[in-house]
């Protein structure tokens, strides 16, 4: 198949490198300006992909976006005009709240959500390492991508392991419910994942999550209270010697992608008439320190 990953970090560079090498033609599209970009996985054999050339978007069966949530719409805008009708379009990234947009922007095309659990590095602008083996889970969000489960099998081939979800929606939400416990607190407090199993975290973790499990509830998830508790702490322990992504945009005073999860949740929240008011608290510290580094 011709497949275009738009945004080469780290999780994107390691699904062009591992599509190229089950036989696909990738290109890339970054905000590097070189017509073509090497990219080295691991201690593999590099390789050269295309870059930025309209023409590889014109015959794409699929994009692969895996640019971070805020730049997902941005991105999509400069390149709507090339992308034909039938290219399915598969989002990959942290956060939720861009496929309604997406999905409305190209109504025509076959639109497949992601989440993936596998752990990539970028060490330098063209070499990136797989740094935890994980899964990703694929699922349309509209009616055209519903028809594109043939994409587990694709994805299975380069990188497994892959499942299709007849319902991803729930997959991400468990996914926002866990950035939303891990994400802003590890940012603020400067923390690896690991150190939010202390017994000091236990009680501001206890209220994010009755919070979170409330609107989840009302969106229609049947998880209980306990079941997202333990998915929580499990991945706080499997990553516990991880920065998580928003910790590491704090960091490097890059914009974080708190209003695609904390800014989803409460947004999510006022439409059920919720409270959520230690989310509340947190996407306010994360603002305040966004807006320190410009004022
Ligand atoms: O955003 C992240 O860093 C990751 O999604 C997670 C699961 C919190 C692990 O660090």
């Amino acid at each position: 198949m011709n497949i275009v990953v738009l945004g080469p970090g780290a999780i994107g560079s390691l699904w062009a490198y591992s599509l190229h090498q089950a036989g696909h033609t990738v290109a890339l599209y970054s905000k590097q300006e070189h017509d073509k970009l090497p990219l080295q996985l691991d201690g593999n054999t590099p390789i050269t992909l295309a870059n930025n050339q309209p023409v590889s978007l014109q015959n794409a069966d699929v994009l692969l976006v895996t640019v971070k949530a805020p730049q997902v719409i941005p991105a999509l805008e400069v390149l709507r005009s090339d992308l034909h009708p039938d290219c399915i379009v598969v989002l990959m990234h942290n956060g939720m709240g861009t496929a309604e947009i997406v999905a409305s922007r190209l109504p025509n095309n076959p639109l497949v959500l992601a989440t993936t659990t596998h752990g990539a590095l970028r060490q330098s602008r063209h070499q990136v390492l797989h740094t935890g083996q994980g899964s990703t889970q694929l699922g349309g969000y509209n009616s055209k991508g519903n028809q594109c489960d043939f994409l587990q099998q694709v994805f299975a081939h380069a990188l497994p392991d892959v499942y299709w979800n007849e319902n991803i929606l729930d997959a991400l939400w468990l996914k926002l419910a866990i950035n939303c416990a891990i994400n802003p607190l590890t940012a603020i407090h400067q923390v690896k994942n690991g150190q939010l199993a202390d017994e000091a975290f236990k009680p501001t973790l206890h209220q994010l999550l009755d919070e979170v499990h409330q609107v989840m509830t009302c969106e229609g998830l049947t998880l209980s209270r306990n079941e997202l508790n333990t998915h929580v702490y499990n991945v706080i322990q499997a990553t516990a010697e991880n920065r998580s992504s928003m910790h590491q945009d704090i960091c490097h005073h890059r914009l974080s992608e708190i209003d695609f999860i904390t800014g989803y949740l409460i947004q999510k929240a006022h439409d059920h008439q919720l409270d959520v008011p230690s989310n509340e608290a947190l996407y306010q510290q994360i603002k305040r320190i966004e807006k320190s580094w410009t004022s």
